[in-house]
């Protein structure tokens, strides 16, 4: 993980702090393998906007209409907030129209929408993650996945977005916190940019990010320990053993940003299933996909508990599953205290 100058300065035109100045443009253009169409770098541009207009709602969402319920329902059965339907508006607008992208497949949409049809990539998103820290001015993001279809001569159809996250050819998310970041890998490792609102763009902050080798921290939301089966139970008394890693327990309600704090400082995040829930509450497609490509682009890994992530094929666009992401020695360690009887 190399941390670009924090502070190059203002840079002399052309002089050598220039080169410490990479925006997300430049990093996409010169970053495609040989041979690309640049398509996708382009739509992770048109991402990347999108990320800047939520960003731009959600930094006044207390100052205008932005806050509040929608007066809405999701398929989730959870009640729309309006940032959660502007983010997805925006998301839907900005992958529309330039023939890239043929479906989108959205947690606040009930169907997946079919965009472009002969288009070459399809996108799954979750337009606002940890909706219920809004109005609490707590880390949000967005997340989101893109495929490349195997056949775009027909219209798109499920096979196109039921595909298991080991065929993701990008994946990342928007950090809506005290800065907003923008984080990705099209399978050449994590890089993260960070937006410097004065000039409107997204600066490499961070390339090639990897997890750090001594974990620091562990994401479960205790409360629903009561909830979890034996094996969780196995788990957490082995963190809180005073042989194993010491690590403090941080859990915010936000996956997308719990998943960037485990990334930079090292740790696990974990949604587990519960005795009346055993598929958990997030999402496989936009949620557990996503951050599962990332965590394994960055060293760490995804599991529902039992299997990697990137290996489950779902069948529903809005299946649950229960998402553990990060540290691959805690995630196996998670594992196993799962598997004993
Ligand atoms: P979303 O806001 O997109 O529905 O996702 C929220 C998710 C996830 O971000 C977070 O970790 C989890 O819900 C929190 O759920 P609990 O409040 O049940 O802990
Ligand atoms: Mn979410
Ligand atoms: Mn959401």
């Amino acid at each position: 993980m190399s941390m670009v100058d924090p502070d190059p300065g203002p840079p002399p035109v052309g002089g050598r702090a220039a080169q410490h100045i990479v925006t997300i443009e430049r990093f996409l253009a010169d970053s495609q393998p040989p041979g690309s169409t640049g398509e996708l770098s382009r739509l992770l541009d048109d991402i990347a906007l999108a990320g800047k207009l939520i960003a731009s709602r959600t930094r006044r969402a207390g100052l205008t209409e932005l806050l509040g319920k929608a007066g809405a329902v999701n398929v989730q059965g959870e009640e729309q907030n309006l940032l959660d339907v502007y983010a997805d508006d925006v998301m839907t607008a900005l992958l529309s129209g330039h023939g890239r992208v043929a479906a989108i497949v959205s947690e606040e949409q009930s169907e997946p929408v079919v965009v472009d049809p002969t288009a070459p990539y399809v996108v799954v998103h979750d337009p606002l993650d940890g909706s219920s820290n809004i109005d609490s001015n707590v880390s949000i993001g967005t997340i989101f996945g893109v495929y490349r279809r195997e056949d775009t001569s027909g219209a798109p159809s499920e096979a196109d977005w039921l595909r298991p996250g080991r065929d993701l050819v990008a994946a990342g998310y928007v950090l809506y916190g005290t800065s907003t970041m923008l984080v990705y890998s099209a399978g050449f490792g994590v890089h993260a940019f960070t937006l410097d609102p004065e000039v409107g763009e997204f600066l490499l902050t961070w390339s090639d990010l990897r997890f750090p080798d001594e974990p620091a921290y562990y994401s479960l939301n205790l409360a629903s320990a009561p909830q979890w089966e034996a094996g969780m139970g196995r788990f957490v008394d082995w963190l809180n053993r005073p042989d194993t890693p010491e690590l403090s327990q941080r859990y915010i309600g936000s996956a997308v940003a719990d998943f960037h704090r485990n990334l930079l400082h090292g740790g696990v995040f974990g949604y587990p299933g519960e005795v009346d829930r055993p598929e958990g509450k997030l999402r496989l497609l936009y949620e557990g996909a996503p951050l599962a490509y990332l965590a394994s682009q960055a060293g760490g890994r995804g599991s529902d508990g039992t299997q990697d992530l990137l290996e489950i094929r779902p069948t529903d666009p809005h299946q649950r599953t229960p998402v553990f992401v990060g540290d691959r020695f805690l995630i196996a360690r998670l594992e196993e205290c799962l598997s004993e009887e």
